[in-house]
């Protein structure tokens, strides 16, 4: 991994101001307040679980799973961010802040599931076991890269989340989601300004940056036991699918907050990124209206069950 001292320096000073502005945004809260606390009961020590203690429909279900698991592998993104951009300065104060901010999104997902009984326990920790002692995240090449990587997947996750919170059929939970998904915007917004700023400076290495990271975004949770099944049941509840992604993140992020087609002075070879970029970008588009047609067409009532 590329660390390049000279960008983060020329980018600390904008960091410091994104944090600044970060605080003033945020709003404290506790995890404890969410949880409906008066729904547990004495059986959840008790072995066995069935999907029959919460039904909810499958994507439903892979999605709270997976995006908790996600959460849970805090240390990693830590380990990552933290070599990427350095500990010191204004780098390092976002980084401890934003680690302690996620710290508390696995903190209240799990105490509301633990209550509601929505996933089976058990199994849960054994996936946590595996996710946490394999370590599995994404590694970015450059620093630039890892600042794109990281603006888009704060956004897919806030999405994500979002999207199953609504789909719970339930007032708490629909708040926990709601609560997490707005930290996952604020960081989304801290992550999408500072690409602004490097666009400023350098706009022929963040577009190859974008580029590359355009080509393998992954959702975070690739690591996950049976995450493709997972992220298969997650697209068919209409929670995040390839539409979802054209039309939430790279159309509003790449194509228009960025304005990666109107750029000037690029390299030649920044020229070539984002030709394949742009069309990339539509190819993605076109996949996702195709696969949406389909199971339109299969026209399949969202299965409830595990
Ligand atoms: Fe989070
Ligand atoms: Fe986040």
């Amino acid at each position: 991994m590329s660390t390049d001292p000279s960008l983060l320096l020329e980018l600390a000073p904008v960091v410091e101001q994104l944090t600044d502005r970060h605080l003033a945004t945020s709003k404290e809260w506790f995890p404890h307040e969410l949880v409906p606390w008066g729904r547990a009961s004495e059986a959840i020590a008790e072995p066995g679980w069935d999907e029959g203690l919460a039904p909810l429909p499958a994507g439903v279900r892979s999605s709270l799973f997976v995006n908790l698991l996600t959460e849970d592998n805090l240390p990693y993104y830590f380990n990552t961010i933290d070599r990427m951009f350095g500990s010191d300065g204004a780098w390092g104060t976002w980084a401890r802040r934003w680690t302690a901010e996620e710290g508390r999104h696995s903190i209240v997902i799990r105490d509301y599931l633990t209550v509601t009984r929505m996933v089976d326990p058990v199994a849960l920790e054994r996936a946590r076991m595996h996710q946490v002692s394999h370590g599995v995240v994404p590694e970015p090449p450059t620093v630039l890269d890892g600042l794109v990587y990281v603006a888009l997947q704060e956004l897919a996750t806030r999405v994500a989340h979002r999207a199953t919170g609504k789909l719970l059929d339930d007032r708490a939970g629909y708040d926990v989601m709601a609560r997490v998904a707005a930290d996952e915007n604020l960081h989304h917004l801290f992550y999408r300004d500072l690409v602004s700023a490097a666009l400023a400076i350098d706009p022929s290495s963040v577009v190859e940056a974008i580029e590359r990271q355009v080509t393998d975004f992954e959702m975070p949770g690739t690591g996950i036991v049976d995450f493709e099944d997972h992220a298969l049941a997650i697209a068919r509840a209409g929670i995040y699918d390839l539409a979802i992604h054209h039309e939430q993140i790279l159309v509003p992020v790449v194509l228009r907050h960025w304005g990666v087609e109107q750029l000037e002075g690029l390299t030649a070879s920044a020229e070539a990124a984002r030709a394949r970029l742009v069309r990339r970008i539509e190819r993605v588009g076109k996949a996702g209206r195709r696969m949406a047609e389909r199971w339109a067409a299969q026209a399949q009532p969202v299965a409830v069950g595990a």
